[in-house]
């Protein structure tokens, strides 16, 4: 098991976490997007607070409910999640737990498409701005450590370290959302930290344990301990 909780770990640290999916409108009643409850984002954010930072949860319609204590600024869509990220600057560490929709619908209907006339309607798709690899390569506001997620379900590491050097980030949390684990919407996780350094496999966790852990791993590094 992972150590006790430090109250004061990131003090004086602002710390931003995304969190929960994005939806992307169809029309005004329908739209796309990625399964995510949002609870390990939640749990990082949550866990940071608990570690004394200022934490900014921008965070998509998610199930886990707001973390106390902590500023959430509520998004919908992936264009809204970037501009929201990006009011946040400067942190001093981000944490990119969102799953993002990679698409979304070129021109958004203004009313309810209806069946009928013309059979189904095609949808076309553009692809929404990466907000890790922004941030991450930000010219003038790169936050000191950024950590990106990678759900995966096949080559879980493998993917992982490929997307660490594809996005500039410093850390990847990665794991395997194949359905059969039960990851995904559970309360549990398995998860691989990719660092410059290689790969850690941490045990099986709660997402809390996952999310605290994280923290204090964060928070050694911010301190010079570690990278
Ligand atoms: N991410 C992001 N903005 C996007 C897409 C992804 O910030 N538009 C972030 C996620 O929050 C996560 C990381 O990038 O921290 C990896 O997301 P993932 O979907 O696994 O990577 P993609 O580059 O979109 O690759 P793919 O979906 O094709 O595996
Ligand atoms: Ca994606």
């Amino acid at each position: 098991h992972f150590g006790a909780a430090d109250t004061a770990l990131l003090k004086g640290r602002r710390i931003l976490v995304t969190s929960g999916p994005t939806h992307e409108p169809i029309d005004p009643v329908r739209y796309i997007a990625n399964r995510s409850s949002g609870k390990q984002g939640h749990a990082i954010a949550a866990a940071a607070r608990a570690a004394g930072a200022e934490v900014i949860l921008v965070s998509g319609p998610a199930e886990a409910a707001d973390p106390r204590g902590v500023k959430v600024i509520h998004v919908e869509t992936a264009q809204e999640m970037m501009a929201a990220v990006e009011e946040s600057l400067p942190v001093d560490a981000a944490v990119f737990a969102a799953a993002v929709a990679d698409w979304r619908v070129a021109d958004a209907a203004g009313q309810k498409i209806k069946k009928g006339d013309g059979g189904a309607p095609p949808l076309t798709l553009v692809e929404n701005p990466d907000i890790l690899a922004a941030i991450a390569r930000h010219r003038t506001l790169r936050p000191r450590l950024v950590v990106g997620f990678a759900a995966e379900t096949q080559d879980v590491v493998a993917h992982a370290r490929d997307k660490r050097l594809r996005k500039g980030c410093d850390w990847i949390v990665a794991n395997d959302v194949s359905p059969e684990t039960g990851i995904m919407g559970g309360d549990a996780n398995t998860v691989h930290l990719v660092t410059a350094a290689g790969v850690e496999d941490w045990p099986s966790a709660s997402k809390a344990e996952v999310a605290r852990h994280l923290v204090a791993r964060m928070a050694a590094d911010l301190a010079g301990e570690t990278r």
